[in-house]
């Protein structure tokens, strides 16, 4: 199975989770807080030390063979007071951007990944208008003094599930005003900065492709469900995967209860970026925590019951994607927790099966990074789940390519799935994906 020679093999990453000792953002305040609150006995502390030497594991993306990683800025370090900005963080990133070019990869970046300075969660950050000014202010920033190393840019990442984590399951800092009325005030906002920041990029930078990265999940009627199981599912859909990219699309966000027309707004994207990782199950009304945890027979559950794996889901939501918007598609994020590695090399496999079956059908399926490059600080869930094709020991930091770094190396540098690797790193994936073959 053959991909386009112009596909972009990445991984990707976010500041707070790999970079360390980020003491101005929210996020490091909340852990400070309150140790309780991030699941098992280690904080983010130094992360993956990414502060002192990202180039380290830039090293290790180039000798994977990848030619693109997604990365992002911490506002907090950029702007630690409002007004001031720090001249010697700009410089780190501009090395660490420089970096990825020096060795072949393309950089996308994240302009606002879960983390906000502590200044801005003062003065109410997406549930206050102003944050669109000081969001159009510090992409402004980036642009003058990064963009001419910047050639693709998500400005917000997975916006609504970050205003669902911080306004509903409240597993992400919140403020004190959480619930349904603020959680539609911060997307609101979410979509004035977005606006903002891509009309900022697009003034200095015509040819930058910008979009934002799309949390998109399948949501399916539990099994055996009834009609308002499925009613709710779909309801569930339409807000959780479409609404965001619907009012990129049309200048419109439609929420539960009406719907509201921002200026500026329509058409501000150039592609369209899918996190994929799972599909939920739904029921009427929702049990606690939301999801059904029951799987269906067979199911593949990822650790910590993350997750099942659904390759399809995949398929189904490029396919989505694609009809409804007609946009060039990056897979910006895809990956399970698989600490040993059992799983991953089958849905390494499998993921990109589909991507290449879209491909194959002439979808524009651009590039996919895999999350992550190498295991970091899982939010709420700490160092519990380990996402990377390399293990990091968060304690002695040393790495350690698993499986499924050596057959994504062999993938993106021969820009091919074969039977001879699926024999080799997940032998029950060669009859499935080669009906007819035998493994081995
Ligand atoms: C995504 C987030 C990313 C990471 C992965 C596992 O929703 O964007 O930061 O937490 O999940």
């Amino acid at each position: 199975m053959t991909f386009p020679p112009d596909f972009l093999w990445g991984t990707a990453t976010s500041s707070y989770q790999v970079e360390g000792q980020n003491s101005n953002s929210d996020w490091y305040a909340w852990e400070m807080a309150d140790p309780g609150r991030i699941k098992g006995a280690l904080n983010c502390g130094l992360a993956c030390n990414w502060w002192a030497n990202a180039e380290a594991d830039l090293d290790i993306a180039a000798e994977m063979r990848t030619n693109a990683h997604r990365l992002s800025l911490e506002w907090s370090r950029i702007e630690p007071e409002p007004s001031v900005f720090d001249s010697a963080a700009i410089e780190r990133y501009r090395a660490i951007l420089q970096a990825c070019h020096d060795r072949g990869l393309e950089p996308m970046v994240t302009l606002h990944h879960f983390s906000n300075p502590r200044w801005l969660v003062e003065k109410g950050d997406f549930n206050s208008e102003i944050v669109a000014d000081y969001f159009q202010r510090y992409t402004a920033k980036v642009v003058a003094e990064l963009g001419d190393l910047i050639p693709k840019w998500i400005t917000i990442n997975e916006p609504i599930t970050y205003a669902v984590l911080r306004y509903l399951s409240r597993e992400f800092p919140y403020a004190e005003r959480t619930g349904m009325g603020a959680l539609f005030e911060a997307i609101h906002n979410m979509l004035r900065c977005h606006a903002a920041a891509y009309h900022t990029i697009k003034e200095s930078y015509p040819a930058a492709l910008v979009g934002t990265a799309n949390n998109m999940q399948v949501f399916e009627a539990r099994p055996g469900g009834n009609a308002l199981d499925r009613w709710w599912a779909r309801v569930v859909d339409r807000l959780y995967n479409d609404s965001w990219q619907d009012a990129l699309h049309t200048g419109r966000y439609r929420g539960l209860l009406g719907s509201r027309r921002f200026a500026h707004l329509a058409g501000t994207y150039d592609f369209v970026g899918i996190n994929y990782y799972t599909r939920f199950y739904l029921r009427f009304p929702p049990p606690p925590g939301f999801v059904d945890r029951e799987w269906g027979e067979g199911a593949i559950v990822s650790d910590g019951d993350y997750g099942e794996v659904y390759p399809y889901g995949l398929y189904r939501t490029m396919n989505h994607v694609w009809q409804r918007y007609g946009a060039p598609i990056y897979i910006t994020e895809n990956g399970l927790p698989d600490a040993a590695d059992r799983m991953r090399p089958a849905f390494l496999l499998d993921h990109l099966r589909q991507v290449w079956h879209a491909i194959s059908f002439c979808y524009p399926i651009m590039g996919y990074y895999h999350w992550s490059l190498v295991d970091n600080f899982e939010w709420d869930r700490g160092w519990t789940q380990r996402f990377g094709l390399v293990a990091v020991d968060p304690e002695t930091q040393v790495r350690t390519w698993r499986p499924s770094a050596h057959l994504y190396r062999e993938i993106a540098g021969s820009y091919t799935l074969t039977d001879d690797m699926a024999a080799r790193y997940a032998p029950e994936m060669v009859g499935v994906m080669w009906p007819g073959k035998e493994p081995g």
